[in-house]
């Protein structure tokens, strides 16, 4: 889609010879994945971590150079998509299950570029439900008590089984329609035993790129 494409290749603008970067996950880190594919070839010298075993063989098949996250120490920039984002930059994430090693990426990261499009950017998060990864043990209990914090949880389900996080974890969309308060949100819902993490990024990006259907981009 050209408004995902056009935000993800202005942030590879941003990537420098020498540097860390961290790959991130979605249709939309996607474009900026293979932009950076491109640059290789034409000579750029960098390394990346990926965020998901997805964007792992991408970028093998594009032949970007690939360290493990314990080898980086720290990413110079991460470029990531994201479900939902807000005036002030807290965000949803985890529409495609890569949240926990998006999270721990982007808190290791100098930079994290969000790169989205127009559909996006939103007034109040909680409009798209909330993805929580829970461990497996006791998940039908985790997802009761996600429940009584004002939410619809739903496991989520592909081809009729539980999808399966690249840790080996469970998915539990939260449907809370709007959510007023997302650091408190964030804090309370970690807390529940069985929650490894939940898509709740809180004030962590540090530049937006939007992209629109004309082909035009907004960097916030
Ligand atoms: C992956 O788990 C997610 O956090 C994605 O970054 C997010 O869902 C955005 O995905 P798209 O770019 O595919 O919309």
């Amino acid at each position: 889609m050209e408004s995902k494409r056009v935000a993800a290749e202005k942030a590879v603008e941003y990537i420098r010879d020498g540097m860390v970067v961290g790959l991130g996950t979605g249709s939309t880190a996607y474009w900026a994945i293979q932009k950076l594919g491109k640059k290789i070839k034409g000579g750029l010298s960098i390394k990346a971590v990926a965020t998901s075993i997805n964007s792992e063989n991408l970028a093998k098949e594009l032949g970007i150079p690939l360290i493990s996250i314990s080898e980086a120490e720290e990413m110079d920039i991460t470029i990531d998509g994201a479900d939902e984002v807000d005036n002030e930059w807290n965000l949803i994430k985890g529409g495609g299950g890569a949240l926990l090693r998006e999270k721990i990426v982007a808190s290791f990261s100098k930079e994290l570029i969000i790169v989205v499009d127009e559909s996006k950017k939103v007034s109040r998060l909680g409009k798209y439900p909330l993805p929580v990864e829970i461990v497996k043990f006791g998940h039908e209990l985790t997802q009761k008590k996600l429940g009584k914090l004002g939410c619809i949880p739903k496991l989520r389900v592909v081809d009729n089984n539980p999808f399966i996080t690249d840790n080996g974890n469970y998915i539990i969309d939260c449907d809370f329609g709007s959510i007023d308060q997302p650091k408190d949100l964030h804090s309370v819902i970690n807390m529940i035993p069985g929650v490894v993490d939940n898509g709740l990024f809180i004030k962590i990006a540090t530049k937006v790129i939007v992209g629109y259907r004309d082909g035009s981009i907004l960097e916030l």
